[in-house]
């Protein structure tokens, strides 16, 4: 048989058995027995020696290799697309409507601290309030006898809009509004997002949640502030929470206090989180001003009141035993996850 012919013949054979290979296997088995070292191809060079014309028909041979090569890989290409395509195909499709696979959301511990103490007050009569987090001067420190120029306003430096309103300091600066919505007698909590402009460490933020809320009615006196401090605080630790009250002084009580703890992360023996006193201050209190009642619209003659700012984001670090406040803000799913409430 002429070279040409067996040529002729190899393709045929090649040309059909690449129509069967259906997995990368039986291409690779094809690659061997066409081009291999014992191969069809390898097996015509072998007869070279008889050809007529030598030179001719080595190139026809090479051609040959060099269409097998390109043969074999294409339909390796092939292959591979299919699969890809099946894949595809048989892929389960987005489902919208599917509840989650056991992925569960968690509450902030601020939010579950919050909602801890909102209970408690709830359960002795109070109602809860929701503030603004933009307010204006007059709310956040007029009405609260803080004039301008006042040297109080220096501790609570924050963020001003180009309008003259702020980001509050405090929660209190929603007591006057709260006064002349509901009037006399009035017990109500309302809790919020405050912020100062401060520089950070593991017991500062320049963003926090603090807890205001004011009692007014005929004979108001400190007994009862204290009566209810103290109730609240060993609701929300379950044991007998050490207290102490300090003088503290703030324009808009009078007298004024400062309520502190005994830090639960040291037991006392002073850390970070206490500055190394021992003491927490968690909640800052007093008689309203009765500046602050009258600008509030309540009679002065007839109602008193108390007022507290209770910190919020310290309680739960004293609740959960978080030792850095950036914790809270650091969005650190580690962290913030093992809060989960149910
Ligand atoms: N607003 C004060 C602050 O953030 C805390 C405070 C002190 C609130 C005494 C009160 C209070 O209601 O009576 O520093």
């Amino acid at each position: 048989m002429m070279m040409e012919e067996k040529i002729a013949e190899m393709r045929a054979k090649l040309e059909e058995a690449l129509k069967g290979a259906e997995s990368e296997t039986s291409l690779e088995g094809l690659r061997v027995e066409f081009l291999g070292k014992k191969g069809h191809i390898a097996g015509l060079m072998q007869h070279l020696r008889d050809a007529a014309d030598k030179k001719e028909a080595g190139q026809a041979i090479n051609r040959f290799k060099a269409d097998a090569e390109e043969a074999i890989a294409k339909a390796a290409e092939a292959l591979k697309e299919a699969a890809l395509k099946a894949q595809i195909r048989s892929a389960k499709k987005y489902n919208p409507t599917l509840a989650a696979e056991k992925q569960f959301g968690s509450y902030h511990p601020i939010t579950l601290a919050t909602r801890e103490v909102e209970d408690i007050f709830r359960s002795m009569g109070f109602t809860v309030e929701d503030y603004a987090e933009v307010v204006d001067d007059y709310e956040c420190f007029e009405a609260l006898n803080i004039p301008k120029h006042h040297p109080a306003r220096d501790m609570q430096d924050t963020y001003y809009l180009e309008n003259g309103q702020l980001l509050k300091t405090q929660t209190s600066a929603a007591q006057n509004a709260i006064m002349k919505k509901y009037g006399a007698p009035l017990r109500a909590i309302f809790p919020g997002r405050c912020f100062r402009n401060e520089s950070t460490d593991a017991c500062h933020e320049n963003t926090f949640f603090q807890m205001e809320g004011m009692m007014i009615d005929e004979n108001i006196s400190i007994s009862n502030l204290i009566y209810f401090m103290k109730t609240m605080l060993s609701e929300v630790f379950q044991r007998d929470i050490k207290v102490r009250l300090r003088p503290g002084f703030f324009p808009f009580v009078e007298p004024g206090f400062e309520l502190d703890i005994n830090c639960l992360i040291c037991g006392g023996e002073g850390c970070p989180s206490c500055k190394n006193s021992g003491w927490l201050e968690l909640c800052p209190c007093g008689m309203i001003h009765p500046n602050v009642l009258r600008e509030g619209g309540i009679d002065t003659e007839k109602y008193t009141g108390f007022a507290f700012g209770l910190g919020l984001t310290r309680l739960a670090m004293m609740k959960y035993g978080v030792k850095d406040i950036r914790d809270f803000n650091s969005g650190d799913l580690k962290a913030l996850s093992q809060f989960r409430s149910n």
